[in-house]
Parts: structure tokens; C-alpha cells; sequence
């Protein structure tokens, strides 16, 4: 039987972080769909489809992996997806109670589905999407932290919504 993970996530947008647990990911599973799992009430700073076509971008052309867009319960897209494990990554200790809740939920949603987490690589310990992109937002250096065609979109968002586009 084939392994196949989900790895959920609002990627908005992807970083380093994200590919870093992507990469990793793909040593334990056959087959992962990197999910961007968002709320049609919230609007995020890149569009469903632009995380997407990011994400597609910065994996490349695997066959293993697979880019998906779902809103409503995750353990629903998984079971439908015909896959078994949510794939999430940890990195400081202050993920952990909010992850800790999210997993203990979704078990009980549907026992068949398991939480895996993978620690963050430590170079990425204290990055998250919402950290890169408030100092983007104040044209500070993500360099390093994203992809380059990431750190491209980022300048390119925030030069428009700043003025300067
Ligand atoms: O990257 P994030 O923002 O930490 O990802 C959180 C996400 C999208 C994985 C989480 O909010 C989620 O699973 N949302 C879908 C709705 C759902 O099933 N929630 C958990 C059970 S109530």
C-alpha cells in the first residue's frame, strides 16, 4: 500500500521552513498532497491560487508530490484523498499547544487519521509566513528565508500595496 501524507498549511506564502518539511516529508511517505486549506472569510495576502502556483513553482516537477486547495475539515479532504496521515511540522515550543489541540481534534474526528510531526530544521526555527511578511512589509531582508521567486512576489506585493508599484 502506498503512503500518502497531507501537509496542510496556509503557505501564505511558502518558506524555506514549509519545503524543508516537504523535503523530509517525502523520505517517509510515497505520496504528498501540500494542501492550502484556507477559509473563503478570510483573505490572505496572496490569493489561493497564486500560493498554489508558488508552491508549484518552489517543488518542482515531482510526481510525488501533489498541490491541492480545500475549505472545510481537513480530515475530510484526507479521507476523501484516500490518504492516512496529516503531516505537520513543529517548531518552538509555543506551536506546540495549538498543535497539540489541532491533532487531538482531528483524531476524534476521524480516528483512522494520525498527526505526524516532523521539527523544524533548526535554520528555521523562529520563521513563520506571518514574521517574513511583516518584515517584507517594512522592506527588511527575508532573504534566505523563502525561496528566491518567493522573496520576488513578496517585494513585488508589498512595492503595489506600499505605493511604490
Ligand atoms: O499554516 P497554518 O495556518 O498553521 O494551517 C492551519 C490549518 C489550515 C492546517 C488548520 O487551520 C486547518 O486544518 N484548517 C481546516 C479546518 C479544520 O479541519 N480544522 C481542524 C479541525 S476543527
Amino acid at each position: 500500500m502506498e503512503r500518502m501524507a497531507v501537509y496542510p498549511g496556509s503557505f501564505d506564502p511558502i518558506t524555506n521552513g514549509h519545503l524543508d518539511i516537504i523535503k523530509r516529508g517525502l523520505r517517509f511517505f510515497d505520496r504528498l498532497t501540500v494542501l492550502v486549506a484556507y477559509n473563503p472569510n478570510k483573505s490572505g495576502l496572496f490569493s489561493v491560487e497564486e500560493r498554489m502556483e508558488l508552491i508549484r513553482q518552489v517543488v518542482g516537477d515531482d510526481p510525488r508530490i501533489r498541490v491541492d486547495s480545500f475549505s472545510g475539515l481537513l480530515v475530510n479532504y484526507v479521507r476523501d484523498n484516500g490518504a492516512q496521515v496529516i503531516l505537520r511540522g513543529l517548531r518552538a515550543l509555543s506551536d506546540f499547544e495549538y498543535e497539540f489541540q489541532m491533532a487531538l481534534i482531528n483524531r476524534r474526528l476521524n480516528r483512522d487519521i494520525e498527526t505526524v510531526f516532523l521539527m523544524t530544521g533548526y535554520k528555521w526555527f523562529y520563521t513563520s509566513s506571518n514574521l517574513i511578511k511583516e518584515a517584507a512589509s517594512h522592506g527588511g531582508s527575508v532573504r534566505g528565508l523563502v525561496p528566491e521567486i518567493v522573496l520576488q512576489k513578496l517585494q513585488a506585493k508589498y512595492s503595489t500595496i506600499n505605493g511604490k508599484g
